[in-house]
């Protein structure tokens, strides 16, 4: 599905601010898998995501995905299968936009709804899709989306981002900006789609005990490096003090970070 092969990420090549910050990554990622990923601040996570999206070309390597090199492929062309979230949760939706038109542009991203225009039925779908994230949204198909929370929204990127039926999601700490309640909320809804649609994703999240609890693969990112990837059997017997140990293990230091979350 996803093949990251040998890259490398340099930024400022050749000056006072060069900066490695991925080091000859190789994963494979497979139809349906579901992989989390931890890692300290800086390691390289979001910038593995941006050369996977196409946001940067990487320094050296290749990306193939659906086994074509897209490696050059610019980032919109990208987009029509990739569907990525933020941790901002303003950005996946259009504020200044009513709902059921933010929800038409998501049926239109990837054509793979047969969508003719807004009308009564599409209407009836999205009001039967928006039941699904229980917010009491589907009656509000005329507001504009910039007068809901944050977790709504998140909520919503997330519903549009299905919508689309991308081949590959991207989550990027997608619940660390919203309170407890609501990055719980959205990550329940987040596990429910993706088993739903069988969808192929890739979750970053600073918090350990998500990263366990979530997915059937567990990546861990150091210093622009995979330095731990464990799945099936092994993952589901990983804990928070084994993860702890096994990075201490490989990297002879202490796993310290205030942005990891070494607690549930
Ligand atoms: N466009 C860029 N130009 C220069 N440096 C960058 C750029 N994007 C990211 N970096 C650097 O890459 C490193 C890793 O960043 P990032 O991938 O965002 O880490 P993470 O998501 O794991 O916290 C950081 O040192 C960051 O400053
Ligand atoms: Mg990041």
């Amino acid at each position: 599905m996803v093949v990251v092969d040998n890259v490398t990420m340099i930024f400022n090549e050749g000056t006072p601010d060069e900066n490695r910050v991925l080091s000859n990554i190789s994963l494979k990622v497979d139809i349906g898998d579901f992989v989390t990923i931890i890692g300290s601040n800086g390691a390289g996570k979001s910038t593995l995501f941006n050369v996977i999206a196409g946001t940067y070309r990487p320094t050296a390597g290749e990306i193939y995905i659906n086994k074509k090199r897209v490696t050059k492929d610019p980032e919109y062309k990208r987009a029509r299968y990739i569907g990525r979230i933020f941790q901002n949760p303003l950005m996946g939706t259009a504020g200044n936009m009513s709902l059921e038109d933010n929800l038409m542009i998501s049926c239109k991203k990837g054509f793979k709804w047969p969508v003719l225009g807004l009308n009564q039925k599409m209407r009836a779908l999205f009001r039967e899709q928006l039941k699904q994230l229980d917010m009491d949204l589907e009656d509000r198909l005329k507001d504009n989306v910039g007068l809901f929370s944050g977790g709504q929204r998140q909520a919503l990127t997330l519903l549009m981002m299905v919508l689309s039926r991308p081949d590959l999601v991207l989550l990027d700490e997608h619940t660390a900006a919203l309170d407890p309640k609501n990055a719980e909320l959205v990550l329940q809804l987040t596990e429910k789609f993706i088993a739903e649609y069988r969808l192929t994703t890739v979750m970053v999240t600073h918090n350990m005990g998500h990263a366990i609890k979530f997915g059937n693969r567990l990546l861990m990112m150091d210093k622009g490096e995979i330095i731990l990837d464990v799945s099936g059997k092994q993952k589901e017997e990983l804990t928070i003090e084994k993860l702890v140990e096994k990075f201490h293990e490989i990297r002879h230091r202490d796993f310290t970070s205030d942005e990891v979350l070494l607690t549930e």
